[in-house]
């Protein structure tokens, strides 16, 4: 069964019906293919791609372009889940209409279900606007990394002594915001355990943890992280990686690389004959590659 927006809306896990959503973020087909055969219920484009496909510093200078052509690229693998596409830095603070038409290329382009934009009270006009015109919005509060500059860093926000836009009042202002501009879900990022609980018993609308509680009604992790494809960096406390997959990657080249450098790739099997040869692997390969076209 394909997962849309409105069975999301409904999800509460306290309700005693659901188990908690399943969200990992994705930037190609290949890894779409993967996580849907997982039983993944969203798939997130997330501008993290900045970071982990692009190798930039930070989610800024991620444009809409790129968010859609990713977009694109997990809309073809995805049949189940649902596919939401992150609204990149100024594709939407900057007006309404800008807004609107970000949102609206992200859906008829990328052919996304819903898009999700960051921060709460702030945007929630914005939000309400865009879910009029029946474009579904994923909110996202607490340590929202398009504000690393106004947070000096990615750091844990709405601790009891924090302040301003960081301290747990203004973050609980801007989950109940979101919800009443008619966010279908938000996404609690870095904050402590106690205020995601307390937003989650609050809101009747899902959240969606990451370094926030397990009783948040779902999950979310980039699927780079918890695949252990980046090594050799910080890891955040909150990630916890599932595999070592970026150790696997790199005996695989590794052992490719001296397969090759010793001549030991390819093989015969790995070799095509020519068609006086009609023995070997070789007669096997051309009915292949007739079969090929
Ligand atoms: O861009 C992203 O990957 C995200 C998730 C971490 C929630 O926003």
């Amino acid at each position: 069964m394909r997962v849309t927006v409105p069975i999301v809306r409904q999800w509460k896990v306290a309700d005693g019906i659901q188990k908690p959503l399943v969200m990992v973020t994705a930037y190609d087909y290949t890894f779409t293919k993967l996580a849907e055969a997982a039983g993944v219920d969203i798939l997130l484009v997330g501008d993290s791609l900045g970071m982990v496909i692009q190798g930039q510093s930070s989610t800024l200078p991620v444009t809409l372009d790129e968010v859609i052509y990713h977009t694109r690229c997990v809309s073809r693998g995805a049949s189940k889940a649902l596919v939401v596409a992150d609204m990149p830095f100024l594709s939407y603070q900057i007006s309404e209409m800008h807004a609107i038409e970000a949102a609206g290329k992200l859906i008829k382009d990328g052919n996304a279900a819903a898009v999700k934009v960051e921060g709460g009270e702030v945007i929630a006009p914005t939000v309400r606007r865009l879910v009029d015109l029946d474009i579904p919005v994923m909110g996202h509060i607490g340590m929202t990394p398009q504000s690393i500059h106004r947070m000096g860093g990615y750091k844990v926000q709405g601790r009891p002594s924090s302040s301003g836009a960081g301290s747990p009042e203004q973050i609980l202002r801007d989950a109940k915001a979101l919800e009443e501009a008619g966010a279908f879900c938000v996404v609690i990022e870095c904050v402590p355990q106690e205020l995601a609980t307390a937003i989650t018993k609050e809101l009747s609308i899902p959240t969606i943890g990451i370094g926030a509680s397990s009783e948040c009604d779902g999950q979310v992790l980039v699927s780079y992280d918890l695949l252990g494809l980046q090594t050799g960096q910080h890891r955040p406390k909150f990630v916890k990686q599932f595999a070592q997959l970026g150790q696997t990657a790199i005996e695989a080249f590794t052992t490719y690389a001296e397969e090759v450098r010793a001549k030991t790739f390819p093989s015969p099997a790995e070799c095509y004959g020519d068609e006086r040869s009609m023995l070997g692997p070789a007669s096997a390969d051309k009915k292949k590659v007739a079969s090929n076209g």
